[in-house]
C-alpha cells in the first residue's frame, strides 16, 4: 500500500483545500479511534499538506464530542510537522471586531472532562504551555494577514469553553471583565495535544459574532450558530490566501522550540 506523508496538517473541510493538487482522501487509524473524518492529502507549491475537517464534513461533531486525541495523533503519523489551524471565535472586546482576524497567542480553558493528554502514565509529563502557540508560525502569519491588508490581531487571549451551548451574559460578562479578549469551543486541548507530541501549532481565528453581546458596551445582539457559520463562510477566502501563504513561506526546516517540547518534561523513564 502507499505510504502517504504530509508536511503541513490543516484543519479545515473541502472548502478549504481547492487550491491543492494531486488529491487523495485517506482513512487513518489510532489508537485513540477515528479520526473526525477522512484526511485529504495533496501538495501546494511542491510542500506535502494534510486536511481534517475538526467537525467532520457533515459537521456532526459538535466540540465536546471532537476526538482531539485522534485527529493529533493521525497528524502525528502522516509525519506533520506543522499544524494550521483556522477558527471561528466570538469577541468579548470591543477593539476585536466582527471580520477581524487573529494570531491568538495565549488560552485560559474553561472546558470539563476533555481528554487532554496522550501521557496517562507510567510516563506522566508536564509540558511547558508558557507560549503554547508556535512563535514561526505565528509570525508568518502575521506576514500573511499584512500583505493581504487586512484588519487583524497580532495577539490574543481566547477563552475556550465546553459547549456546546453559548455563554451567558453573565458568563460573557466575566470573561470581558478579566480582560479575555475573543471566545471558542475548540483550541482547547488541541493546541496542548499539538505541543506534547512536539508539532508546531498556530491558530488563525476570524471574529464572527459578539458573543451573547458585549454587554460593557451595551450592545445586546446574542451570537447565534447562523451568524458564525455566515460570517466564517464570508472570511473563509482571505483564510485559505493566509494558509497559502503559511505553506508556501515556512522554512523547510524549523527555527522554534516546538520540536523539543518533551526534552525536560518526562518523569518515571
Ligand atoms: N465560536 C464562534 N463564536 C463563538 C462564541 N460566541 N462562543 C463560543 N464559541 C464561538
Amino acid at each position: 500500500m502507499e505510504q502517504y506523508t504530509a508536511e503541513f496538517g490543516v484543519f479545515g473541510g473541502s472548502g478549504f483545500y481547492s487550491f491543492l493538487e494531486n488529491v487523495k482522501e485517506i482513512k487513518v487509524e489510532t489508537p485513540y479511534g477515528p479520526p473526525s473524518d477522512v484526511i485529504a492529502i495533496g501538495e501546494y507549491k511542491g510542500r506535502s499538506v494534510a486536511f481534517l475537517p475538526r467537525h467532520g464534513k457533515l459537521h456532526q461533531l459538535p466540540p465536546h464530542k471532537i476526538p482531539y486525541r485522534a485527529n493529533i495523533w493521525a497528524f502525528k503519523k502522516l509525519g506533520v510537522k506543522r499544524i494550521i489551524a483556522p477558527t471561528a471565535v466570538g469577541s468579548l472586546q470591543s477593539e476585536y471586531k466582527v471580520g477581524d482576524f487573529v494570531v491568538t497567542d495565549q488560552f485560559v480553558d474553561f472546558t470539563r472532562g476533555r481528554e487532554c493528554t496522550f501521557y496517562e502514565g507510567p510516563i506522566t509529563t508536564h509540558i511547558s504551555m508558557a507560549e503554547p502557540y508556535c512563535p514561526e508560525l505565528r509570525g508568518i502569519a502575521i506576514e500573511a494577514l499584512e500583505k493581504l491588508g487586512v484588519r487583524f490581531h497580532r495577539t490574543g487571549t481566547v477563552v475556550v469553553i465546553q459547549g456546546p451551548r453559548f455563554s451567558t451574559k453573565a458568563e460573557s460578562l466575566f470573561f470581558t471583565r478579566m480582560g479575555f479578549h475573543i471566545i471558542n469551543m475548540t483550541q482547547y486541548p488541541e493546541v496542548v495535544l499539538a505541543r506534547e507530541l512536539e508539532m508546531c501549532y498556530v491558530n488563525i481565528a476570524v471574529v464572527t459574532d459578539y458573543d451573547v453581546g458585549i454587554v460593557s458596551e451595551g450592545n445586546v445582539q446574542p451570537v447565534t450558530q447562523e451568524m458564525v457559520i455566515k460570517k466564517f463562510n464570508e472570511n473563509i477566502g482571505t483564510l485559505k490566501e493566509v494558509v497559502k501563504y503559511i505553506i508556501e513561506h515556512t522554512p523547510p526546516e524549523r527555527h522554534c522550540k516546538c520540536g523539543e517540547a518533551l526534552k525536560d518534561a518526562r518523569v518515571g523513564e
